[in-house]
């Protein structure tokens, strides 16, 4: 049995990771209104990424015999004008979910739950590589964004994304 607290707090993140593939929809669309297909392609991705972040979650709880609940999705926050407010938000989310994953290790740790710990450590590598995508993306369009040759190459390589399934299976 996981520990309340480190259940609650496990159950909670899969509405976080929802949450984060809502985001990422929103940032993509922005993109596609803006004709920048490249971007909306990176972030689309993203988004799938994120949504198997919520399963990894959903499965690891459903393998502990704990309860999954399925909470409201919140709508988007970020207000987005600018074509580098996605980058520059995506990024400070990141950070947060950083802190997330962090919370729930510490609350693993202080109760000897091993196995979730071993569980997490997956995530606070992938976390890692989240925040420096997240801040490649903003030095990139710092560096490139600003002329329009720069922003098309940008958009040609933010296009070749493309979606592989996470390394991490349960
Ligand atoms: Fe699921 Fe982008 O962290």
């Amino acid at each position: 049995m996981l520990n309340e607290k480190v259940a609650n707090l496990l159950n909670t993140q899969v509405n976080k990771e929802l949450y984060s593939a809502y985001l990422y929809l929103h940032f993509s669309n922005f993109y596609t209104e803006q004709g920048l297909n490249g971007f909306a392609n990176w972030y689309m991705v993203q988004a799938q990424e994120e949504r198997d972040h919520a399963m990894l979650f959903v499965k690891y709880l459903q393998n502990n015999d704990s309860p999954v609940v399925y909470e409201a999705v919140e709508k988007p926050a970020a207000s987005l004008s600018d074509k580098m407010d996605p980058l520059t938000a995506g990024l400070e989310h990141e950070r947060y979910v950083t802190s997330l994953i962090h919370t729930i290790y510490e609350a693993a740790y202080e109760s000897r739950d091993f196995r979730t710990m071993q569980f997490l450590d997956w995530f606070v590598k992938e976390q890692g590589e989240e925040e420096t995508n997240a801040s490649d993306l903003v030095k990139k369009m710092e560096l490139f964004g600003g002329d329009s040759k720069g922003l098309y190459m940008l958009d040609a390589e933010l296009g070749a994304r493309a979606y592989s399934a996470p390394s991490l299976t349960l």
